[in-house]
């Protein structure tokens, strides 16, 4: 799939990816066992806590022994090509599907013993069912207070503000299918965190929705951060990635780096990224590029070129510019720059799966 990604000159800032599974809505389950210790109450608990966390279906190793810290306030962004295992551990973690093995803290609450704890205290943001496409917005709004124990006293309040914060006055009886995606998004974000949740998960709560509506959601993501609310968030837009605190590559179930955005741009490259442009033809430039031994990786970035040198070839920025000349692609202007977060991506994912 990397080839693909790599060859396509259109792909800039875009979706790296084309969606997978299915999660669901949670629904806490009110009841406490009797005489089990109380819920954890310390705000200092670390968010997400996973040592060893693992899902098998079958032979098939989805999520492969997964060790995860989420600090409180973190805007936690989790990447990772289809099929790498995301929804899967967002699953394990929102209390609505079993590890095999491991550990899985949410809250200072092992989601293992105690799924209905977390789940009261949590919100989740499934990628492709939030809503009942046959209930209204407000009714859909009424259920999910509902399943989060809004009491029937405070409840058409809650709903009141919970549609007038997503910008839906006035649209309380329409059905979902009547709203644009974004619209959707919105809704499904205040059904979420209707009841006000320490930690919200969200996966790909962005997919499909065009880059206005995007950026008006993430204003969103950032007013709830504000209020202290912990976000883990998927996603494949690489700008979206940059705005996370920090962010978790998974590749065929396995973490293969983490760390802050800048962290992950300066240390998980060490190569020199170039960017090629000026390009008469980029897809045939590209190619060539990807047949010398001294460049590691290329990817089209819009009408440019994205040009990873190996790190043991320290005089290829100097030689690059003649040999491109030389092969009839004189009109190319190099310029070093920092690596994108698409160039990170595109890098880890090329040199796992080699
Ligand atoms: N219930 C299941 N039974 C069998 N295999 C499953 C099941 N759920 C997920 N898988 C497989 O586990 C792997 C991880 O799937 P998952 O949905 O977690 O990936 P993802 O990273 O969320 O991908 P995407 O970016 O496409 O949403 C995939 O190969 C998927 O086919
Ligand atoms: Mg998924």
């Amino acid at each position: 799939m990397f080839d693909r990604f790599r060859r396509r000159p259109e792909t800039h800032g875009a979706v790296l990816k084309r969606l997978g599974g299915r999660g669901s809505p949670v629904s806490p389950d009110e009841a406490t066992t009797p005489g089990e210790e109380s819920p954890a109450e310390s705000s200092r608990e670390p968010a997400v806590i996973l040592r060893g966390l693992t899902k098998r279906f079958g032979s098939f190793t989805a999520v492969d022994s997964v060790d995860l810290d989420v600090a409180r306030g973190e805007i936690y962004g989790f990447l990772g090509p289809n099929g790498c295992g995301k929804t899967t551990t967002i699953r394990m973690l929102t209390g609505s599907l079993v590890p095999t093995e491991g550990a899985a803290q949410v809250l200072g609450e092992d989601v293992r013993r105690h799924p209905e704890r977390v789940k009261r205290r949590i919100g989740y943001m499934s990628q492709k069912f939030s809503l009942f496409e046959d209930l209204s917005v407000a009714e859909n709004l009424r259920f999910y207070a509902g399943v989060y124990g809004i009491d029937d006293a405070s409840l058409p309040e809650v709903v009141r503000e919970t549609i007038a914060a997503a910008g839906l006055t006035g649209r309380e009886d329409e059905l979902p299918a009547h709203l644009s995606v974004g619209v959707r998004q919105r809704l499904a974000l205040g059904a979420a965190t209707i009841h006000h949740p320490e930690i919200l998960f969200l996966d790909e709560p962005t997919s499909g929705v065009d880059p206005i509506a995007r950026r008006e959601f993430w204003d969103r993501l950032y007013a709830l951060a504000a209020r202290g609310v912990t976000l883990f968030v998927t996603t494949h837009y690489m700008e979206e990635a940059s705005n996370c605190t920090r962010l978790a590559f998974m590749y065929r179930g396995r973490i293969i780096a983490d760390g802050t955005p800048s962290h992950i741009r300066t240390e998980t490259i060490r190569h020199r990224i170039v960017e090629v442009s000026g390009l008469r033809d980029a897809d045939e430039a590209l190619t060539w590029l990807e047949q010398q031994p001294d460049v590691q990786e290329v990817y089209a970035a819009g009408a440019r070129l994205h040009v990873s040198l190996a790190e043991d070839a320290p005089q290829a920025t100097d030689t690059l510019a003649p040999r491109l000349a030389a092969a009839g692609f004189g009109e190319a202007t190099i310029t070093p720059v920092e690596p994108t977060m698409e160039d990170v991506f595109v890098h880890l994912a090329t040199r796992a799966g080699t």
